[in-house]
């Protein structure tokens, strides 16, 4: 079954980037000038998604926002002959149909998932977090429908390798691998110390899940910081259905905490032509500054 919708929970309060998030959703702050949900959302789109699904919270309208026509700009940018400008920014109105359902208090990342039972309808879906960016050519969350495909619409939780000192910072997977990508899940571990994970394999914010997500989801208690965790949901879901963990191939930025968004926009700027070369010498020209020896 094709997979046509993806929710993308961006009700979180975002306390790592106050005071911008004291005005400001964090997922409209920019990777230099493009939002962070951007890419997230281009991901999901180049993956064949037709329908994106965000919870929200208050404050979070200009996300909803971002990707609706603004008719007032593009007669504006007509008017002045700004041709790309229009252009680009009425793509961006157009790239895909967006609707939103409210967590109306923010419960945990479990819980955010199912505010959006009733807009599924019944069918698998993706999720994608919308502080997480994932650079590569075929998009991770494809890579991940690819494998549930070829193995009867299975869910799949992408998973990337972590240092084993930094386990303690995630949600682990444990289970057999099936081959050198693909591992079958028997259950999942929260931010397990590094003598205990039972796996390097972390999960950053990437999931094929099936509707059965739900009914766990409706019955589970709260978990770890009181909150109704996607993790325990899964962990329930690998006693009862085929559960797949994936090693997508692709780099990850954690745009969620200040030193993933700076490493997002260095790298960002350095890859982009327009920017690379005065960008190199800035670099240059603050290193000497501040007397780093690198
Ligand atoms: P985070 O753990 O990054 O939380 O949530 P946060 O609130 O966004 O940021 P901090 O920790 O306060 O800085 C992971 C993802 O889950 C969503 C967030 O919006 C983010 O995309 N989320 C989390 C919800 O939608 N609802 C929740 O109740 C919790």
């Amino acid at each position: 079954m094709k997979i046509k919708k993806a929710i993308i929970p961006i009700a979180g309060k975002g306390t790592r980037f106050l005071p911008a998030t004291k005005e400001i959703a964090k997922e409209i702050i920019p990777i230099i000038n493009v939002p962070m949900i951007h890419y997230v959302v281009q991901e999901a789109v180049e993956a064949g998604i037709e329908q994106i699904i965000f919870v929200t919270s208050s404050g979070k309208f200009s996300v909803e926002d971002y990707f609706d026509r603004n008719q007032e700009l593009e007669a504006f940018l007509e008017r002045n002959n700004k041709t790309k400008d229009l252009e680009l920014v009425r793509q961006i109105g157009m790239m895909v149909n967006v609707t939103a359902v409210r967590q109306k208090e923010q419960l945990g990342l479990g819980h955010a998932v199912l505010m959006a039972k009733n807009m599924v309808e019944g069918e698998p879906f993706a999720v994608l977090l919308g502080d997480d960016i994932v650079v590569n050519p075929v998009p991770a969350i494809k890579q991940l429908m690819n494998v549930s495909l070829a193995n009867e619409c299975a869910n799949v939780i992408g998973v990337m390798e972590v240092p084993k000192e930094d386990t303690a910072k995630y949600g682990i997977v444990k289970g057999d691998m099936i081959d050198d990508r693909t591992l079958r899940m028997n259950g999942m571990v929260e931010k397990p110390k590094p003598e205990e994970a039972p796996t390097n394999l972390a999960t950053p914010g990437r999931y094929i899940l099936t509707p059965d997500i739900f009914e766990i989801l409706e019955k589970i208690p709260r978990g770890a910081g009181n909150e109704y965790q996607l993790t325990d949901a899964i962990n329930i879901l690998c006693q009862r259905k085929n559960v797949l963990a994936y090693k997508f191939f692709g780099e990850r930025f954690d745009t969620g905490n200040i030193h993933g968004y700076l490493d997002a926009t260095i790298d960002f700027a350095l890859k982009d032509p327009l920017f690379r070369e005065k960008f190199i010498q800035s670099l240059q020209y603050r290193i000497k500054k501040y007397g780093i020896n690198l």
